[in-house]
């Protein structure tokens, strides 16, 4: 294992009815409360009215920022910064997936600066400070409910990067799975697709003898590879909602990250389609996963061959290694396909015309992974793999 350090200090509140939770919380911090929200599925699964009951009952003065967009903009978090400065917000509310928490996180440090939002994005300006964030997670997928992590768009420069701060991490998330019912089937494949990738991005890291965080790595890939195919024909179903939701914060809270840095090439790719293209951030991984992997298997086939036997049952009788690293990688594509997942950038009508484009963003900052580093041609490659 690599030495490291360790820091989290997210509150978590999971289960039915800890939406109560806010009574406790929030009074803490002040008055004014800025909630953000998305396009309005709290309008229509009824959470935005308790959240609103609720706030009235602890009288505070509500403001609100509402159409955050999937794949957030930095506009629309320069439109929460502004109130945040206007009304003197004490705290800021996310109830929302990825998105909104993502976008919340840029607010709550853009509240304090004077530069412009972007700057913290690419880390032009150093965060000093930020205002508290709390959320209400409604999709299982990024884990930014218990990370300091936050990732955003800039359409216009067609530009999509995350970046992170330990001042930005949430005070406090409500996961409560019943909220989690109306997210429609393909974003709740998205989101299952997504957990599967963080977790593979930190299996394939950059240290030896890991055991214990392989074995939770395998454990939770394992669990959701067993819940996802009856969670997408049973969408209300409690026990399997609650699974898929805890599965996505130890996904991406640091516990499986612990004495060693993941690889995270696949996802600087998918960030660029999804900056030029708009497309689900789940939607491109489970394009690109499987081809990050055919195209690396050769760098330590030991550890994809164990990942096939252990996770997808690969039988390893009479095969060599490599055959059996090569199963398992099929196997999780046809996995993902069976669940509704896309599986060439074909599905979303993308072809090879902006290749050098997407090529040319991934590698804004240079060769990039720690299991592999990739270069622009290989990153080329990968992507026509996936095409
Ligand atoms: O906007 P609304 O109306 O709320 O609809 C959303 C949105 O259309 C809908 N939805 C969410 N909860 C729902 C629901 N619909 C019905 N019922 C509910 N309960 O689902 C759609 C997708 O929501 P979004 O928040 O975009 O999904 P997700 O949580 O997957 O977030 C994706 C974003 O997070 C970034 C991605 O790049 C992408 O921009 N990521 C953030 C990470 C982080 N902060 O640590 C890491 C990830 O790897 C990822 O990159
Ligand atoms: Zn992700």
């Amino acid at each position: 294992m690599n030495s490291f350090s360790f820091y989290n200090p997210v509150r978590l509140h999971f289960g039915k009815g800890q939406i109560s939770q806010l009574e406790t919380e929030l009074p803490q911090y002040g008055q004014n409360i800025l909630v953000v929200y998305g396009g309005g599925s709290i309008k229509k699964n009824g959470l935005y009215d308790e959240v609103m009951a609720i706030l009235k009952n602890l009288k505070m003065n509500v403001f609100e920022l509402s159409g955050v967009e999937p794949n957030p903009r930095v506009e629309t978090a320069r439109k929460g910064i502004e109130i945040c400065k206007k009304e003197s917000i004490d705290i800021v509310l996310a109830v929302g997936g990825g998105s909104v928490i993502d976008c919340s996180k840029l607010i709550v440090a853009g509240a304090k600066i004077d530069e412009d939002a972007w700057d913290i994005v690419i880390h032009k300006t150093a965060i000093v400070d930020a205002l508290p964030l709390g959320t209400i997670l409604t999709i299982s997928a990024t884990g930014s409910e218990m990370n300091a992590g936050s990732v955003i768009t800039n359409f216009e420069t067609k530009e999509k990067y995350g970046w992170g701060n330990p001042l930005v991490m949430p005070k406090f998330s409500i996961l409560d799975p019943t909220y989690t019912f109306t997210v429609p089937k393909n974003h709740t494949v998205y989101g299952m697709v997504d957990i599967m990738s963080h977790v593979f991005e930190q299996y394939f890291h950059d240290a030896t003898n890991t055991p214990i965080t392989d074995e939770m790595c395998e454990g939770v890939l394992r669990t959701v590879i067993n819940t996802a195919p009856k969670l997408i024909e049973d969408l209300n179903n409690y026990k399997l909602r609650e699974t898929i939701l805890l599965a996505g914060t130890i996904g991406l809270n640091g516990f499986l990250s612990m004495g060693s840095r993941g690889d995270w090439a696949t996802h600087n790719i998918e960030h660029s389609v999804s900056a030029v293209y708009d497309i689900p951030h789940g939607g491109g991984l489970a394009i690109l996963f499987p081809n990050w992997m055919r195209y690396n298997v050769a760098v330590n086939p030991e550890r994809f061959a164990g990942l096939a036997t252990r996770v997808f049952n690969v039988n390893p009788n009479g095969k060599s290694t490599e055959e059996i690293a090569n199963e398992g990688i099929n196997r999780l594509s046809e996995f993902w396909k069976s669940i509704g997942a896309p599986s060439r950038l074909a599905d979303y009508n993308i072809d090879d015309s902006e290749l050098e484009t997407l090529v040319e963003k991934s590698m804004i900052n240079g060769p990039f992974g720690r299991f592999k580093v990739l270069q622009a041609e290989d990153v080329r490659e990968i992507l026509k793999m996936s095409l």
